[in-house]
């Protein structure tokens, strides 16, 4: 990765270990929408992988690889590349996946769209609260760098955070996600993790580079995805996606 784009990563909150720390232990509690994630990214890999338990899997952004895990839980043939540009989240990957069929790649998303590594071909990609984090148009490219990894009849999912259409509707989408996260809850510190997730959502460096998921849903049928739908919706959180024709 060249020096620029460690150093944009570098002054994100994801290069820092206690922050990577504290995502792993509480995100479950202020984004129970990952229930959500976890579900339907089993049901539409089952369903477009056909039960086949030797397939290539890669994860984009991989975190402590807690997403991956729903598929080998129940797929333990198939074979998983999981990629993160955080150190400490691909420890805490290694931690789970000791295995040796698993590779882990320690890359941006900007070195993967400047070809600087070398992926190999996929039967399945998804990714998981982490393609946010590039600009609308650098994410039009990274799923055509996607598409153009995946074998024939091959499917990418994404599951991520949007902003709303309108100023209107984003009021609507932050009192789903309160409500949400919170649900009578009294948890000590679940209130301030829930703030916190609203403050750094509206942080204008994290805020400019969220897509609506109308422009998302567009892009993936530019980059030559067929069969594109949204899966799963709930306020600023979504699972979308679509494959790659035999014939494209
Ligand atoms: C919210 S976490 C999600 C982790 C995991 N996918 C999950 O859902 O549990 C976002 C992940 O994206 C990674 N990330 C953020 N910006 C990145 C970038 N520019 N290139 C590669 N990874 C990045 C972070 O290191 C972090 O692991």
């Amino acid at each position: 990765m060249t020096k620029e784009v460690k150093e944009h990563f570098e002054r994100t909150s994801w290069s820092e270990d206690e922050f990577v720390r504290h995502f792993i232990e509480h995100a479950d509690r202020y984004i129970p929408e990952r229930k959500f994630f976890k579900e339907t990214l089993l049901t539409v890999f089952e369903h477009y992988m056909k039960d086949n338990n030797n397939v290539r899997v890669l994860e984009l952004g991989c975190g402590s690889g807690e997403m991956a895990e729903i598929l080998t839980n129940s797929y333990p043939g198939i074979e998983l590349t999981l990629t993160d540009a955080s150190v400490e989240m691909l420890k805490s990957a290694q931690k789970r996946f000791k295995d040796s069929k698993t590779n882990f790649i320690e890359t941006t998303f900007e070195s993967i769209l400047s070809g600087d590594v070398k992926l190999g071909n996929f039967d399945f990609v998804f990714s998981s609260l982490a393609l946010h984090h590039l600009t609308p148009e650098e994410r039009k490219e990274i799923f055509k760098v996607i598409h153009s990894h995946l074998n024939p009849d091959g499917f990418f999912m994404n599951m991520d955070t949007h902003k709303a259409p309108s100023e209107e509707i984003e009021k609507l989408y932050l009192s789903m996600k309160i409500k949400a996260a919170l649900n009578n809850k009294t948890e000590p510190g679940l209130k301030s993790e829930i703030d916190e997730f609203i403050r750094r959502y509206h942080d204008p460096e994290h805020y400019k580079r969220l897509s609506t998921l109308e422009m998302d849903v567009a892009s993936l049928k530019e980059a030559g995805f067929s069969n594109v739908d949204i899966y799963y919706k709930n306020g600023m959180f979504a699972c979308f996606g679509g494959n790659r024709q035999r014939r494209s």
